[in-house]
């Protein structure tokens, strides 16, 4: 098989759609990519051939559309074929590109850790309020989004970030350290013992039942130490607040979109009586911030 007609063969589901030979344009790259991401189910394919076309060649989604009659060279086309085929399987777009945004900086992801998500972020701007030279913990860090993202925009705060996941610390800590972010990052269940003023935290709070529903992007990729909290996916939330807090003086959750409810009582059970509800963008009551 030639390069292009290899290039232009659909990878997974789309195989046997025919696809225009070669020389491939940038255009026609585009367009067979999106089609073929399109037949494997996936949400946005066009943006998402776009980004993946980028990283092949190294270039950005502005410089594709300037080039779109260029045609494109053997290497590049064949990286191209490759990064489809994984997003054809499903496998997320930033786990693909091996990187994720997150408010302003750039974290290293894989499959070890949750691609931080855009509501989370709504935590990171509770962070934003604490006073001066607060210390901090990120119960359930992850990648670190949330403690390293802080750190970047509130160098003063003394943060911490927990996770009972290695592989989860791992990434964490390679990302403070490409960073260049001082966090200290502690293998714990839950807490690790220490004193904070302030708990911030996005556990797992998908409800065992829900597996089924998930998108493959999640219930294939995504490890399931990070999406799951029992029955009704609030065990973790449920155990955190039933541990010692020392003198937290705020604790902030983050929760499922139907779950606000059920953790402001708890909240307020443990004695984080005055409660905020920060909405995400599609309006559900996403995070929780309790006071006393
Ligand atoms: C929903 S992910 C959130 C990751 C990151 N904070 C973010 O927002 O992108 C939950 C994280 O909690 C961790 N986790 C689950 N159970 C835990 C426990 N008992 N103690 C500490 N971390 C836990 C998982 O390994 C995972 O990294």
């Amino acid at each position: 098989m030639g390069e292009t007609e290899a290039v232009a063969r659909a990878p997974s589901s789309a195989r046997d759609e025919p696809l225009p030979g070669g020389p491939w344009l940038i255009r026609d790259a585009l367009a067979s990519g999106a089609t073929a991401l399109g037949a494997a189910g996936c949400d946005t394919p066009r943006l998402d051939a776009e980004l993946l076309l980028g990283e092949a060649l190294g270039v950005s989604r502005k410089t594709l559309v300037l080039d779109a009659a260029t045609t494109l060279d053997a290497d590049g086309a064949a990286r191209f074929r490759v990064l489809l085929g994984r997003r054809a399987a499903r496998e997320p777009v930033a786990s693909v590109l091996g990187r994720k945004g997150f408010r302003h900086i750039t974290l290293a992801v894989d499959r070890r850790v949750l691609i931080p998500r855009p509501e989370t972020e709504l935590l990171v701007e509770v962070g934003l309020g604490l006073p001066t030279g607060a210390r901090v913990v990120d119960v359930g860090t992850g990648s670190g989004a949330i403690a390293l993202a802080l750190k970047q925009e509130r160098p003063d705060l003394i943060i911490t970030g927990t996770d009972c996941s290695a592989g989860a610390l791992a990434v964490a800590r390679a990302n403070a350290l490409s960073l260049d972010l001082e966090v200290r990052f502690v293998k714990a269940d839950l807490l690790d013992g220490g004193e904070y003023q302030s708990v911030l935290a996005n556990l797992p709070y998908v409800a065992n039942g829900e597996r089924l529903h998930l998108a493959p992007e999640i219930s294939r990729y995504e490890p399931s130490c990070a999406l799951f909290g029992g029955l009704d996916g609030l065990d973790l939330v449920r155990r955190l607040l039933a541990s010692d807090l020392g003198g937290a003086l705020l604790v902030a959750l983050e929760v499922g979109f139907d779950q606000a409810g059920p953790v402001s009582e708890l909240l307020g059970e443990r004695g984080f009586a005055t409660l905020e509800r920060w909405r995400d963008l599609a309006g559900h009551e996403r995070v929780l911030v309790g006071r006393r």
